[in-house]
């Protein structure tokens, strides 16, 4: 990513503690100032091992000079001392308190004008585009949880790099177009029940793929027949043409329920199927180019589901001269096409329409060696954007207790509706009307899904449990929802005044500097989230806030404060808080409400 300019308070600090380094003749990077750690006691932290070595003395001694000799005029630092090889400094608590509030407030220099719901943002993205490529399911099948992986994941990088001022483009990449669909095809043919098929698409259209794969074992010719089907789909026959249209418009009515109600939307839906007319000139440019060849394999292929025997002539990409040992196919001997193909026609599709700066893929661990392949293919191709796989782990669930299992999959429907009714469980007893009680549920139970996905690393595996998912006092989505809705009560009884009084010295407490702190640490894990496509980070950052925030809770009197002035100011760091955590969620695509 581009230089990242130190418009808020912690990046600004690095920014000056590297250039009172320099005028002590060391050339410290704000990068390896290190921030936030509870296990040290400091606010800032250089190590100096690597700054040692350049001027040749040992860490301890370098680390008790510049604790000596840094200069802290002018600077928010108060207390500065060595420990090992470390430098540790703290900050002024007025400084501290009154930076962050203006940085909230956009008054800071480089963030004038901002509105408090932009604390955290930046605009360096400006002028930029990235697409991703998220959810993705395929038509005629369920709805995964891989899939819902990849659409939680997805909508979060959307939202953190929308944050970040660039532009980017949503695309929804269905899985509508292959030889499977000859296989659907063909079976339908042969077992299709039409009243079956509206009245439980998704089910029936699986139990044809099924039954289609049990009989070819045994009857070799439906697999020569399932070829035919997706030629004549490939070459625009009405009739395979007309019956797969309503296969993909069954499946996307169903995806679209599932869209609704973790609320979710795409800037486009294109699917596999829209590049059906630029696959012919990929194959035909990477034979012309000499990057891909037509020829036998070496041996049997297996792309995917398909697999090529070595006596077909296929066209494909050799990668060995890039270190991969399996080529990438791109046209099968019958001259159909395959994922790979259609996956290069709609890059080169994306990089001509949009010109982004790269390309997210948010796809599980399982295409990562496709994903390898692919990405070496684009550069062969001679394509410098890069695409890039942001893969994640597995979703376990615990056998049984996860709601409805129709024949082998699980409806992920269900599985949200699920989520929605246990969440209604916690708030029954409220005093709320109906209708209020009905949306928070909804809010809460996809929260919950959602903030359990987000809040681990991506590419472990995630473990479904339904108690820790839904607990009120956890590291859990509700626990923050609800978080929320106690600023938002404090603030409702102090008469939602507007905050223009503050008083930074008055914040004096390690409750209340530990919030502002949280606080200021806030626009870096918006950083380092979009950097290594890791939304957790965010979600890591907001749920030590809100601990902190709970022992605030407990401990400070707000509305109760002894002066008005101490009143003021902790009504403003509240709202502060509760903006920030909304604004978190919000990037995770969560939704809040004002009361619980
Ligand atoms: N439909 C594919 C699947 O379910 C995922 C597609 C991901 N996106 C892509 N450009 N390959 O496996």
């Amino acid at each position: 990513m581009t230089e990242i300019p130190a418009v808020y308070f912690l990046a600004r600090c690095r920014q000056l503690l590297s250039d009172r380094f320099a005028e002590l003749g060391l050339e410290l990077t704000p990068a390896e100032i290190r921030t936030g750690e509870p296990e040290i006691d400091a606010d800032l932290a250089v190590p100096v091992f690597r700054l040692a070595k350049t001027v040749r003395k040992p860490p301890e001694e370098l680390a008790r000079h510049v604790a000596e000799t840094l200069n802290l005029t002018g600077t928010p630092f108060t207390a500065i001392s060595a420990s090992g090889g470390y430098v540790n400094l703290k900050f002024q608590p007025c400084e501290l308190a009154r930076q962050v509030f203006e940085d909230y407030h956009g008054i800071s220099p480089g963030l004038s004008g901002q509105t408090p719901e932009r604390y955290g943002s930046f605009t360096f993205g400006t002028g930029k585009t990235i697409v991703i490529d998220y959810s993705s399911p395929n038509i005629a099948k369920p709805f995964s949880v891989g899939h819902l992986r990849s659409t939680v994941i997805g909508q979060a990088l959307y939202n953190i790099y929308s944050f970040l001022g660039y532009r980017v483009i949503g695309d929804n990449h269905l899985g509508d177009w292959g030889t499977q669909f000859g296989k659907l095809l063909c079976a339908y043919e042969i077992w299709g029940d039409v009243a079956e098929l509206s009245r439980s698409s998704t089910r029936h259209l699986l139990d044809l793929y099924i039954r289609f794969h049990q009989e070819a074992k045994e009857k070799p010719e439906l697999e020569r027949k399932a070829r035919e089907w997706f030629r004549r789909l490939e070459t625009g026959d009405p009739v395979a043409r007309t019956r797969w249209q309503e296969f993909v418009r069954l499946s996307r009515q169903e995806f679209e329920r599932v869209y609704q109600l973790l609320g979710v939307r795409f800037d486009h839906t294109l699917g596999e199927s829209f590049y059906a007319p630029r696959l012919q000139s990929v194959i035909d440019r990477a034979l012309r180019l000499g990057i891909a060849r037509r020829e036998k394999p070496p041996a049997p292929l297996t792309a995917g589901e398909e697999t090529v025997s070595e006596q077909e002539t296929v066209v494909l990409i050799p990668l060995d001269r890039v270190g991969i040992k399996v080529p990438l196919l791109l046209q099968k001997s019958d001259g159909t096409s395959l994922y790979a193909t259609r996956e290069i026609a709609t890059a080169e599709y994306r990089i001509e329409q949009w010109h982004p700066e790269k390309i997210l893929y948010v796809v599980g661990n399982e295409q990562e060696f496709y994903f390898k392949q692919f990405s070496a293919a684009m550069k062969l191709l001679g394509y410098d954007v890069p695409c890039i796989h942001v893969n994640f782990g597995l979703i376990r669930l615990p056998e049984g207790r996860l709601s409805t299992r129709a024949g082998r999959f699980i409806l992920l429907e269900d599985v949200i509706h699920e989520a929605i009714e246990r969440a209604r469980a916690i708030i029954q007893g409220r005093d709320l009307p109906e209708s209020e009680k009905e949306e928070i549920a909804r809010r809460v139970g996809v929260g919950a899904i959602k903030y359990a996905d987000l809040s681990q690393n991506r590419v472990k595996e995630v473990v479904f449990d339904w108690n820790r998912m839904l607990a009120l006092d956890g590291d859990s989505g509700p626990y923050l929802q609800y978080a929320y809705t106690r600023t938002r009560s404090i603030m409702r009884k102090a008469g939602n005044l507007e905050i223009v009084d503050f008083h930074p010295e008055t914040l004096v407490t390690p409750e209340e500097l530990n919030l502002l702190k949280q606080i200021a640490l806030f626009p870096d894990a918006v950083i380092a989230a979009a950097q290594n496509y890791e939304p957790h980070r965010i979600a890591n950052r907001i749920y030590r806030l809100t601990r902190e925030f709970s022992f605030f809770y407990d401990r400070i009197p707000v509305l109760n404060a002894p002066n008005p002035e101490l009143k003021r100011s902790r009504l403003a760091l509240v709202e502060m808080v509760g903006t920030v955590i909304r604004t978190g969620l919000k990037l995770l695509g969560i939704e809040v409400m004002e009361r619980m």
